[in-house]
């Protein structure tokens, strides 16, 4: 898509590679992608950023558990998330891993500049520690003695360590949080960190670990490796290209939008700007918090046997079907829960009898009309209709609505239903009707309409809907979007082309 002025730089948290992707971190690259294609489609530069969070003493212990190196087993773990992410069809213009060594050396030359600058002192670190977060908790953190999320004790942990002064930023950050200039949404995400700077304040971060192997050596002490996420969040700028404090900044600094789940919201609202402001570097303008998915109502695990992977959704519902269906299942910014059930119902509802059903009913239609030598014929009728659309789509998206859009276009698909079925052009068809031209006309210029609307979720069905009509993808997809959805563009003169049903329907599990 061509550029306007405006950059957008959107992040993935780096997943960690200790396990396999699933639909937990699916929903999240998914989002990102369908707003970078977004972004793109409305012509801004884009730059979309995942990776794999490749340190740490989790990953450590897993790659002993399966007798492997800690490299091999990331390197293992890197190619599944790259190869599931390929799959769905992710547009992502770098996959940043941590184990890279110019991230490595990026970590380590910022390490040392705040060490230099005071902001990293040696100290005895003491304090609760759940490796399954790889996070300090406080008693507050804590239910019943146990982390929320693990459902494990935390540890004790009491060494020598290398801390980082983040308490000297609480107050910047919690003004730059207030006035929005850090802005954290949904609301009730920004007011529980407003209150937890209010209540806790911001204490001092242990950032290096003695015990700890695999990890990235401080340059001053090689005794201590940095705390893993010290390391991970300077993705965010190594991902750019960024070389350390003395680097440029990079040309998409800083991120446009960082997506994530609330289980990393306050790292994220805490460290992660107090490494930035050590660092004397601008804080991201946004952090999203979207919701947490359940599977039947249960959080995915293991041991209850109901992870779903990315994987087992395609192979049911198609690639284009699979993003559609994830972005669809909750509002955005809230939690979900998501069934075989639900998604098979909404699978046949939206996609077999909607939006596929439509397009063969449109082009069988069309195909008898063009045989009878009757000719499509340029109209407005459904333009005021897709006109209104446009402008609710690209609201709905530059605020995040994602559900929102989607259900917009499946309101859109309606709109189309009805029109068949009012004008019924196929008794004016069967009536060699000339007034058959205008209608189907319509139909078809709408599908068009569709099929971008459709482009930042399902990108192939924009392929193949625009192929049915007859149009070049590549050269379609290289108009600007005022042009794009200018009414009327689709010529009187296409050539139908043939392709199978869009979404065959499934048998409900
Ligand atoms: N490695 C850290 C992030 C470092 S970023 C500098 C990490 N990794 S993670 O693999 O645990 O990923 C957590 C993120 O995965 C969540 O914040 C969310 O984006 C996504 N999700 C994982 N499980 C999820 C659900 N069940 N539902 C929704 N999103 C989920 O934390």
């Amino acid at each position: 898509m061509p550029k306007n002025n405006s950059k957008f730089y959107i992040t993935t948290p780096i997943y960690y590679a200790n396990a396999e992707p699933h639909i937990g971190s699916a929903y999240t690259t998914i989002a990102a992608d369908c707003l970078a294609r977004f972004n793109r489609l409305i012509g801004k530069e884009v730059f979309f950023l995942t990776g794999t969070d490749e340190h740490g003493a989790k990953i450590e212990a897993k790659a002993k558990e399966v007798d492997k190196e800690s490299q091999e087993f990331v390197n293992e773990i890197a190619a599944k998330f790259q190869f599931a992410w390929d799959e769905l069809n992710i547009s992502y213009n770098n996959f940043i891993r941590t184990t890279n060594p110019k991230h490595i050396k990026a970590v380590q030359a910022a390490l040392v500049k705040m060490y230099e600058k005071g902001d990293i002192y040696k100290g005895e670190y003491k304090g609760l520690y759940c490796r399954g977060c790889e996070q300090f908790k406080s008693e507050k953190d804590l239910v019943d003695g146990l982390c929320p999320d693990h459902k494990v004790a935390p540890e004790l942990m009491s060494e020598e360590s290398y801390i980082f002064r983040a308490s000297r930023y609480a107050e910047i950050i919690l003004e730059k949080i207030k006035k929005d200039e850090l802005k954290i949404r949904p609301r009730e995400r920004r007011n529980e960190i407003i209150s937890f700077y209010e209540k806790e304040g911001l204490a001092d971060v242990s950032f290096s670990r003695k015990k700890v192997k695999w990890g990235i050596a401080l340059p001053w002490d090689k005794s201590h490796t940095t705390y893993v996420w010290a390391d991970a969040f300077l993705n965010y700028l190594t991902g750019l290209g960024w070389q350390g404090p003395g680097d440029k900044m990079p040309h998409f600094w800083p991120p446009t939008l960082q997506l994530m789940s609330k289980d990393i919201l306050r790292v994220h609202a805490t460290i992660w700007p107090a490494m930035l402001l050590s660092l004397d570097l601008p804080l991201p303008e946004e952090l999203f918090i979207h919701g947490f998915f359940l599977v039947d109502g249960q959080k995915m695990s293991k041991s209850l046997g109901n992870v779903i992977s990315p994987f087992d959704l395609i192979k049911r519902y198609g690639v284009d079907a699979s993003r559609y269906l994830l972005m669809g299942a909750a509002v955005f910014g809230r939690d979900g829960d998501i069934s075989w059930e639900k998604l098979d119902e909404k699978y046949n509802a939206y996609l077999a009898n909607g939006l596929g059903n439509l397009v063969a009913r449109s082009i069988a239609l069309t195909q008898r009309m063009l045989k009878q030598n009757l000719n499509l014929d340029k109209d407005t009728e459904l333009k005021e209709s897709f006109l209104k659309a446009w402008t609710s789509y690209v609201d709905s998206l530059e605020n995040l609505k994602i559900d929102a859009a989607i259900s917009l276009i499946n309101q859109q698909i309606g709109v189309l239903d009805n029109y068949i079925t009012k004008h019924k052009p196929w008794e004016l068809v069967k009536a060699a009707d000339q007034r058959v031209g205008k209608i189907m006309y319509n139909i078809l210029e709408s599908l068009r309409h569709l099929s971008f609307m459709v482009w930042p979720f399902m990108p192939e069905t924009t392929n193949k809907i625009l192929h049915i009509l007859g149009l070049d993808y590549q050269k379609e997809c290289a108009l600007n979007f005022n042009e794009l959805k200018e009414w009327g563009r689709l010529s009187q003169d296409i050539k139908i082309n043939k392709e199978g049903p869009l979404f065959p329907r499934i048998e409900e599990k």
